[in-house]
């Protein structure tokens, strides 16, 4: 993780140089969000999953990448007042408290162009194919059926009370479909035949709801140092979560069953899925 860390940072470094003419502020509302702070995880899922089919590092990491200024881009909208309204994230104030609101909103918008000018690139797969079926992905992913669906839902979660089902669904798109797209550029960038994505999908679907159930809980016990982020949001917002259909107990033995039914799904893989064995416990066991 230490490694994919320093490596996404110094591509976003490289790639975000501030111009000198007035743009000046919205690269730097740019580096401010996406360099330092974040774990990294989109893009080390990328790496993990491309690792199983032989996938030159440098373009998982470029893949990865681009997943990462989605995410990053999906941070600073979040949190604009006319979302959550907060003023910590990664141990910083928010882009708009650092900038402006107006600028905030430029620098979400200039990541989520820059992620898919990164995937078109020849530099992330000599193949066209590839490169179309990894635009395509990360667009359905970050759109109204993915990420941005999900944020509408949980924008919806507030005025009105969701069941478990719903709940479930809201946070598959919201945080699941950034998660299992990381999962699924591993395996378009080894070419894996549809019938070959089964188990991984299935990894995907479980880990990426683990990972909320336990944004859940960092949210409602988490230590606000170490998270770098407001806690005790979804309380405050009277949004039904996982923790409120389910008590604090429940919640964490649900993430636990999830976490081993994603290990089972990678039986198929050796020692050489190990990575993503680790992942999967990680994302229950962390403290940030
Ligand atoms: C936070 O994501 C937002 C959610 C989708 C729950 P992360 O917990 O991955 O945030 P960073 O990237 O490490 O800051
Ligand atoms: C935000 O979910 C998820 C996205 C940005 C898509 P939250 O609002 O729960 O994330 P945090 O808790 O602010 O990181
Ligand atoms: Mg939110
Ligand atoms: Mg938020
Ligand atoms: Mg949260």
């Amino acid at each position: 993780m230490a490694q994919v860390s320093e490596q996404i940072d110094r591509a976003f470094d490289t790639l975000l140089t501030v111009p000198d003419d007035p743009r000046g502020a919205l690269y730097r509302a740019m580096r401010h969000a996406a360099i330092g702070g974040g774990k990294r995880l989109r893009p080390l899922l990328v790496v993990a999953s491309a690792r199983l089919f032989g996938v030159g590092e440098q373009q998982a990491l470029r893949a990865g990448l681009a997943l990462e200024c989605i995410h990053v881009y999906s941070l600073i909208h979040d949190d604009l007042p006319a979302m959550d309204d907060d003023d910590m994230r990664r141990g910083k104030p928010t882009v708009h408290k650092a900038f402006d609101e107006a600028t905030a909103i430029l620098a979400g918008d200039s990541l989520h162009a820059l992620a898919f000018e990164i995937l078109s690139d020849p530099a992330t797969h000599a193949d066209p194919f590839v490169r179309a079926d990894l635009v395509l992905e990360l667009a359905r992913s970050a759109g109204p059926a993915g990420m941005a669906g999900g944020q509408m839902m949980d924008i919806e979660a507030e005025r009105r009370s969701f069941d478990l089902a719903t709940v479930t669904r809201l946070q598959a798109l919201k945080t699941g479909a950034l998660i299992s797209c990381g999962i699924e550029f591993g395996m378009i960038l080894g070419r894996v035949a549809p019938e070959g994505r089964t188990g991984l999908r299935g990894y995907a679907r479980d880990i990426g709801l683990a990972f909320q159930i336990a944004d859940d809980i960092l949210d409602a016990t988490g230590d606000e140092a170490l998270v770098g982020k407001k806690l005790g949001k979804d309380e405050g917002a009277g949004k039904e979560t996982f923790l409120t259909l389910l008590g604090l107990d429940r919640a964490r033995e649900q993430a636990r069953v999830l976490v081993d039914q994603a290990i089972a799904h990678l039986h198929q893989f050796g020692s050489e899925a190990d990575l993503l064995r680790d992942l999967a416990r990680f994302v229950l066991e962390r403290d940030r």
